[in-house]
């Protein structure tokens, strides 16, 4: 039997539904494709990036045909940058599969796709009963039920699971789980949620009980790392042309696979390089997941190829628009005179 709160959540989606260009296909791969965008990225943005890459790659094995660095290039400026990298290991293994996983335990096996990302597309682009759980579920059905369990925790993750599966009309799985975000993203949204043209006023708890703001409730995560990073980038003007040196970040820490220029951690001295030395700008704070990093900027003139590891290379300045860059590089970028 459906429910009084699924009924209206599905009559309310039949009104309001948000027109985004992947509502219009029912290509498995487009749907994914939005839902990896989507992931840590507002609507707005992700449109314009998911337009980009569908009219590049309109297919999956083209995407899978595409180097790693085109494809994190194409995704420069959305950070989380493992999303990219599993993107494309991702389109590699459905092309070796032969066709594209259509149940939730197959897709759930494709690199960077979690439970709540094979949910979305096995019902978006299946109608499979898979109920969905991010942020916005989380929300609606915390207020909705007046449930205090803290969201990130295991019991809570359990017990909205279980929720959301037991709303979810069999039939409308897709319609179901897009009505709860987009209601959660516009109706009852985080901060100053439409109480008063809610059709679903008269039975909230949270409403009912005076803890909109209370709820959903959230454990405080844990430690955020502290860096400092001293970037020098170097204009090196050497018979007409301007280089400037890079190099790629490896494994095992942030930014794996873009490059930047001249970094040292923790430090306060110059590194030994004849040049002028201009301070750009100074404890740039830059908020990742885990850490947050105070970077400061140094522009080093220099008339000749200052000895670097190996793994650095000299570029034309002209080619650094063809290199993935962290955000935080491209502010410095910015900052350039
Ligand atoms: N956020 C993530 N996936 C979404 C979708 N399919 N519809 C609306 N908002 C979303």
């Amino acid at each position: 039997m459906t429910s009084e709160f699924t009924s209206t959540i599905l009559r309310w989606f039949a009104i309001n539904r948000r027109d985004l260009p992947w509502r219009e296909t029912h290509d498995p791969y487009a749907i994914w494709l939005s839902e990896i965008i989507l992931q840590q990225t507002r609507i707005q943005q992700g449109i314009a990036y998911w337009e980009r890459f569908i009219h590049r790659w309109p297919t999956v094995a083209d995407l899978a045909a595409a180097t790693e660095d085109e494809v994190l290039r194409e995704w420069q400026g959305l950070g989380y940058y493992s999303r990219a990298r599993n993107l494309h290991t991702a389109a590699q293994q459905i092309v070796a599969l032969g066709h594209f996983p259509d149940t939730f335990d197959d897709i759930r096996q494709l690199k960077g796709v979690g439970d709540y990302t094979a949910a979305a597309i096995a019902s978006i682009a299946f109608n499979l009963p898979n109920a969905v759980v991010d942020g916005n579920v989380y929300r609606v059905l915390a207020r909705y039920f007046g449930i205090d369990t803290p969201i990130n925790s295991t019991e809570g993750k359990k017990t909205f699971t279980a929720l959301a599966q037991e709303q979810l009309p069999q039939s409308q799985a897709s319609a179901f789980n897009q009505a709860m975000m987009d209601f959660g993203a516009i109706q009852c949204a985080p901060q100053s949620p439409l109480c008063t043209s809610c059709p679903l006023i008269e039975t909230c708890d949270a409403y009912h009980t005076q803890r909109i703001q209370q709820l959903p409730v959230k454990l405080r995560k844990l430690h955020i790392r502290e860096r400092h990073f001293t970037y020098y980038y170097i204009k090196c003007k050497e018979q007409g042309t301007t280089l400037t040196a890079i190099r790629r970040r490896s494994s095992g820490d942030i930014w794996q696979g873009l490059w930047e220029p001249l970094m040292i951690e923790d430090s306060a001295t110059f590194p030994p390089i004849h040049g002028t030395f201009t301070l750009l700008r100074k404890d740039v704070k830059h908020i990742l997941t885990h850490q947050v990093i105070y970077a400061n900027f140094y522009l080093v003139e220099t008339t000749y190829q200052p000895d670097l590891p190996p793994a650095f290379q000299w570029i034309a300045e002209a080619d650094l628009n063809q290199y993935a860059l962290p955000r935080l590089v491209e502010l410095l970028i910015d900052s350039l005179p």
